[in-house]
């Protein structure tokens, strides 16, 4: 019997490891190239109707696989992980309309050059003053991190950059009126234009560089010649131009079949010294991190209080009211909660017929106050209702009204009661302020995120953004076991010892 249940185990063990390190071969003995995509770039990389993937990114990367006799498993990464997962070797290869720069050359290997494109601003259409690369200066631009547009927006000064997970994000930002331009490729803001999904915006008619995509491998790649050798057969078998003229409309211009520094080898700088750069820049999104939490979780414990208060009201409606704040706020991810004020509200006021605006420290601010009181609320309602009866009894006898009995009486009592959750909360929230990052504002996480963009060093840097956070979450723990002895009346001493 015994015997019989292991083997079932390691049947289960064997398949789940499979399962986890995904097969190399198919059944036809073709190799399987696991490539890395952020399909939110149409018309290169997206989801189709039915959520497959789809572009001409796509298209491309199949006809070079049946041109080279392998197969593509599509992975979808976010933009700023994919050289990072393609040094960890956790993919093969990357097809992103990834543009081919020096700087990158230093850390992957890419193959020919396969679409010519280039940076171009974009702009509310009834925004007259800006007319060039040079008027964006001091001003308010949104780009997506980690691309070529975000490195050309801070070649301005006195800009104000705000980095988005996608492109569409920025699109939407300046759509919403919170940014005057947006820095991206020029064929993707043109598409979202033109297919109508981007309203009232238009694009200045120069193009501020020229750039060509290619195929991204890790250095010293054995797919690198695979792919190579595919792509120069479609270029030359027509096949490349059937697919451009499918997404284009239009006859395909020549590509250069290399560009000077597609093979650069650089010394690659220590992992401590990685570590100790990123410091003072880390340490500066810790300010914000702990900014967002302080306010918040101010907010959040006062309006979390009242909220617990009702909950306990003699009044029907008032504690279903209260009920159902704590089920949606407690019932949705904080991260589309974040989403919906900071880029819904927005735009669905300008539906309406109105402008409003909410800049990003207010939006995470709000989102995490509001988030917070509803596991707030029952934490206080929670420690209220702990409170022995004879308490309000005796208060009652003593002479004191309800609100004098909740305020002197049971609330500090309770309050006493309710620090190890809160402090719980706290930390959660602490955490949970990462997530403001999808709104480009520049906390721990979000700085963390610039630095890997910029030197691709994934580990070294979230290591030390984990090692800050580590800290911000014990010292805060501390804080929160030093509050309780400090409100326990009886035997001080005593406490410390058990806390
Ligand atoms: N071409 C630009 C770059 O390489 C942007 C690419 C963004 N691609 C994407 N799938 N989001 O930086």
């Amino acid at each position: 019997m015994v015997k019989f249940r292991f083997g079932r185990l390691w049947v289960i063990i064997g398949l789940i490891c499979c399962l986890l390190a995904g097969c190399s071969e198919n059944s036809r003995g073709n190799q399987i190239l696991r490539v890395a995509t952020e399909p939110a770039f149409p018309p290169f990389e997206f989801q189709g109707k039915g959520g497959e993937l789809v572009g001409f990114s796509i298209d491309l990367m199949r006809a070079i696989a049946d041109g080279s006799n392998f197969q593509v498993e599509f992975q979808s990464l976010p933009f700023d992980g994919i050289i990072p997962a393609l040094q960890a070797k956790t993919i093969d290869a990357a097809i992103s309309s990834m543009t081919i720069t020096e700087e990158r050359s230093k850390t992957v290997t890419f193959s020919r050059p396969y679409f010519k494109a280039g940076l171009a601003i974009a702009i509310r259409a009834d925004h007259q003053n800006i007319t060039g690369f040079d008027s964006l200066q001091n001003k308010k631009i949104a780009v997506q991190i980690g691309t070529t547009g975000a490195e050309k927006a801070k070649s301005l000064t006195g800009a104000q950059i705000r980095s988005f997970d996608s492109a569409p994000l920025a699109l939407q930002e300046l759509q919403n009126g919170n940014v005057d331009a947006v820095i991206n490729d020029a064929p993707v803001t043109l598409y979202a234009i033109n297919t109508g999904n981007l309203q009232g915006i238009k694009v200045i008619e120069q193009l501020l560089t020229e750039e060509f995509y290619g195929i991204a491998t890790a250095k010293n790649s054995p797919y690198l010649s695979l792919i190579n050798q595919g792509l120069t057969k479609i270029l030359e078998n027509g096949k490349y131009q059937q697919i451009y003229e499918k997404w284009f409309k239009s006859a395909p211009p020549t590509l250069p079949e290399t560009l000077p520094f597609i093979n650069k080898n650089t010394a690659r700088l220590n992992s401590l010294s990685i570590f100790w750069q990123s410091l003072p820049t880390l340490l500066k999104g810790a300010l914000g991190t702990l900014q967002l939490a302080f306010i918040s979780g101010l907010f959040g414990l006062t309006i979390g209080s009242l909220i617990g208060i009702i909950r306990l009201s003699h009044i029907k409606s008032l504690r279903f009211l209260s009920r159902a704040y704590i089920d949606f706020w407690r019932g949705t991810p904080l991260l589309v909660q974040i989403f919906m004020i900071y880029f819904g509200l927005p735009a669905i006021s300008q539906e309406l017929g109105f402008t409003f605006t909410l800049n990003r420290l207010l939006a995470g601010v709000i989102a995490l106050s509001l988030n917070s009181a509803a596991y707030i609320a029952e934490i206080v309602r929670g420690g209220i209702q702990s409170i022995e009866i004879g308490q309000s009894e005796a208060a009652k006898s003593l002479g004191l009204n309800p609100l004098q009995t909740m305020t002197y009486v049971i609330f500090p009592q309770a309050f006493r009661r309710m620090i190890p959750p809160l402090g719980n909360e706290f930390i959660s929230l602490l955490k949970d302020t990462s997530l403001v990052a999808v709104i480009g504002f520049e906390e721990l996480f979000r700085k963390g995120q610039l630095i890997v963009a910029e030197n691709y060093r994934a580990f070294e840097v979230y290591a030390a953004v984990a090692i800050i956070y580590l800290c911000l979450t014990l010292i805060s723990s501390q804080l929160f076991s030093r509050l309780e002895i400090w409100m326990n009346p009886i035997g001080k001493k005593d406490a410390k010892g058990k806390i």
